[in-house]
């Protein structure tokens, strides 16, 4: 297979990890990577929402499967412009169709999407510019805390929750009137405030079968004990303690069967990762979100987990035989721990020197915000490397993960020490 990886973080350094191990795998081109993509595959100076770029790359390279790792270019329809282009219509898209894609893409989309097909979610009412008024009322009614959602993409920073009726309205209102997150200010979602554990489960359709990949947590917030504010994401485990028995019955029956039959149903063309964020209430599953592509960090521990060959079960989705396929989880545990710039999630420096790189050896380092420079790498974004490590179980996994990043230094590094806190 000739691919083209789209994205530059920590999951694109798992995924081209894990295609490149392949037998299938001819050439593996990431546009644009990071300093630890190009021992996987070559890294192409490509923008990711650059269709026109991409196309003649496809075609000068004869590409046979773009895989877009983030939402960007899904949302931006990028499996339509390839299927509606005569030249490029061959190419297997690892992705949803644009409509697809707006289960992340709108979370009013995705609300209504589970109030037709009946999947558990919290309660919500969506407001815009015509019912901005009722809007406000809803909330003096509304019981707190009052979770405020923008529309749109809006890169983590859409989703505001508070217990505080006055911000609550002043949030709502530059929501919608002052447009704060882009485009995706013009509707806002109130919904209902759920308490429990959250976890990612992952599903990979054909558009008619599905398998799930090992499901995973992540750790949102900036510091321990989940206070401060959110980031991409600080680090990641799989498997998650409670995400078995009567639980994964409820998560399969009543969240992941119907949202792949409604997809079917619904005619939106969807091939491709479906992840469920998801969050067990009292040990009922309920959705906080749909994303439409793999989870980062949880990538880095999802594939170190998968003993699958990743390309094969692209090429069975291609073909719509994911019912031939039995997905093997390894039984060893997985964690990674995400080694971050100081003052991220908010400004941050880059281009700082990343020492120690060579030195690890029980872990996995994947790179994500990294570059290379005269044979330095240098840091070059919030989440700077993701250090993954297997263990018998999470614990063991935590263990070398916390030993491994002793070696690893660049300046202002921080991290957080408490990763799979809930199940030691
Ligand atoms: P989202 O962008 O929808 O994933 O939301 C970001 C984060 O906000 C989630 O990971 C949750 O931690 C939190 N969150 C979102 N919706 C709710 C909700 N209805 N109840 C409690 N927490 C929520
Ligand atoms: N880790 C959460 C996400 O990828 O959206």
């Amino acid at each position: 297979m000739n691919i083209l990886l789209l994205g530059s973080g920590g999951r694109e350094s798992a995924l081209s990890w894990k295609m490149s191990q392949s037998p299938k795998c001819e050439n593996l081109f990431i546009a644009p990577g990071n300093a630890g993509t190009s021992a996987y595959g070559t890294n192409v100076a490509l923008g990711i929402n650059d269709f026109e770029a991409i196309k003649t790359f496809c075609l000068d390279h004869k590409i046979d499967t773009l895989f877009p790792g983030s939402e960007d270019p899904l949302v931006n329809g990028i499996y339509d412009f390839f299927k509606a282009d005569a030249a490029l219509q061959h190419i297997t898209i690892v992705g949803p169709s644009k409509l697809g894609a707006a289960l992340e893409g709108s979370k009013d989309f995705a609300k209504e999407f589970m109030k037709r097909h009946h999947i558990p979610t919290a309660a919500y009412e969506t407001f815009n510019t015509q019912n901005f008024e009722d809007g406000l009322r809803y909330l003096d009614q509304h019981t707190t805390p009052i979770v405020l959602k923008a529309d749109g993409l809006a890169a983590g920073k859409g989703v505001v929750i508070t217990s505080d009726k006055e911000e609550a309205k002043r949030v709502f209102t530059s929501m919608i009137k002052k447009a704060q997150f882009g485009a995706a200010g013009s509707k806002v979602v109130v919904e209902q405030f759920l308490t429990g554990i959250e976890l990612s489960v992952f599903a990979f359709t054909d558009g008619e079968n599905y398998v799930l990949l090992p499901e995973a947590k992540d750790y949102k917030r900036i510091g321990e004990g989940d206070s401060g504010p959110n980031t991409g994401g600080m680090g990641a485990i799989s498997p998650v303690p409670f995400a078995q028995g009567d639980f994964m019955k409820k998560v399969i029956e009543q969240v992941v069967d119907p949202t792949i039959k409604g997809l079917k149903e619904e005619n939106i063309i969807y091939q491709g990762f479906v992840f469920f964020g998801l969050i067990n209430v009292g040990g009922d599953p309920y959705v906080i979100e749909y994303n439409c592509r793999m989870g980062d960090p949880e990538t880095e521990v999802v594939m170190p987990r998968l003993e699958n060959d990743l390309l094969d079960l692209i090429e069975k989705m291609k073909e719509g035989k994911l019912d031939e396929v039995t997905v093997q989880h390894s039984a060893n545990a997985a964690c990674t721990v995400m080694l971050v710039a100081g003052g991220y999630p908010e400004a941050y420096r880059k281009g700082d020197a990343i020492s120690g790189l060579e030195d690890v050896k029980n872990s996995i380092v994947f790179h994500a915000g990294t570059t290379a420079k005269e044979g330095a790498v240098l840091s070059n974004g919030g989440r700077v490397l993701a250090v993954t490590s297997y263990g018998s179980d999470i614990n063991e996994a935590l263990q070398t993960s916390y030993e491994s990043l002793k070696a690893l230094h660049f300046d202002n590094m921080n991290f957080r020490k408490d990763i799979g806190y809930e199940f030691k």
